[in-house]
């Protein structure tokens, strides 16, 4: 049990797996609801009806709760590795690339790119990804191998991969990525040849995490930039600041104003089901259900989160 200071209380003693049981029972009538990203044709086939949440806390403890030991597709939630690298390469500069407002529109949108002149809204929706993912193409000699180090690392699993499944089924049925990359090139906002940006972009979607994984690999998010596990700095403090301010006001996309309402933390979605929240200071929270809801959230995963800072008073608000 990890005494862990909370606004309902001067040292509220948690306990972090009576509230997760707990949030399970509440939760079960929503798992298997909403839908499965079918439009990514190898996701079709994901069972709905999973269901797993993990917290990974500062003073190194990991608590789980249903299906964490599967592996699921996180997607956009790679998109938070790929701007910390991003920035280690660029720096301040990336800013003139892509833009930190939400976008108020789906992720995929092609009619704000028009208007904006080929600078993305935010690096979390699927354009601002592609300019992150130049980016990291431009910086480093093998960006699969990079991103691939930089999981790894995190998450202190060396089993990570990327499902090469995945990756090609979205690339044979991603005509709206190829239109949104093949628009950015139009504006000279991509330096490389689209085929390998985008080739990196379904790549990088395709690592196949846990529960667990995730809630290590963003454990540095909730500890300054610092690795928890060997004090080694990871990024800059200022860098983190940024990395969730964009994940509150970006990582649920147009869905993100109801999730800050609702959950109140910094938040990544994936259309794998996956949602990882940080709790700055003290720990990360992962919640995995495949059925989304009509902005390609999960379902039962943000239900699941809005209990989770209602039941222990961790919002940052
Ligand atoms: O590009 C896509 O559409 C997917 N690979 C990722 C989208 C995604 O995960 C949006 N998340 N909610």
């Amino acid at each position: 049990m990890t005494p862990i200071r909370s606004q309902y209380g001067s040292s509220a003693d948690l306990d972090i797996p009576k509230v997760l049981a707990r949030i399970h029972e509440e939760v079960r009538p929503l798992i298997g609801q909403g839908k499965v990203a079918s439009y990514i044709p190898r996701l079709a086939c994901v069972p709905a009806n999973r269901f797993g949440m993990a917290v990974a806390t500062l003073d190194g403890a990991l608590y789980t709760e249903g299906d964490t030991d599967e592996l699921f597709s996180i997607q956009s939630i790679s998109k938070v590795f790929t701007l910390n690298l991003a920035l280690e390469a660029l720096g301040s500069d990336l800013w003139k690339r892509v833009g930190r407002e939400p976008s108020g529109n789906a992720f995929n949108s092609l009619v704000q790119l028009e208007r904006e002149r080929g600078i993305p809204r935010n690096p979390f929706i699927n354009a601002g990804a592609h300019v992150i993912a130049d980016v990291v193409l431009s910086h480093t000699s093998n960006a699969r191998q990079k991103l691939l180090e930089f999981v790894r690392d995190r998450a202190d699993n060396q089993a990570i991969i990327m499902d090469e499944e995945v990756a090609i089924s979205e690339r044979d049925a991603g005509f709206r990525n190829f239109a949104l990359a093949n628009f950015l090139r139009s504006f000279n906002n991509i330096e490389n040849k689209v085929d390998d940006v985008l080739d990196f972009y379904f790549h990088q979607c395709a690592l196949q995490m846990s529960c667990a994984d995730l809630a290590h690999a963003f454990l540095h998010l909730a500890n300054g930039g610092i690795c928890q596990r060997s004090g080694e700095s990871v990024i800059k403090p200022d860098r983190v600041k940024r990395i969730n301010a964009l994940m509150m006001t970006c990582g649920t996309y147009d869905a993100a104003g109801e999730f800050a309402f609702r959950v109140g933390l910094p938040a990544k979605s994936g259309v794998g089901g996956g949602i990882v929240a940080v709790v700055p200071s003290v720990m990360t929270v992962v919640v995995w259900s495949p059925g989304l809801d009509e902005k390609g959230n999960s379902l039962a995963g943000a239900a699941a989160l809005g209990r989770f800072t209602e039941l222990t008073g961790l919002s940052i608000f």
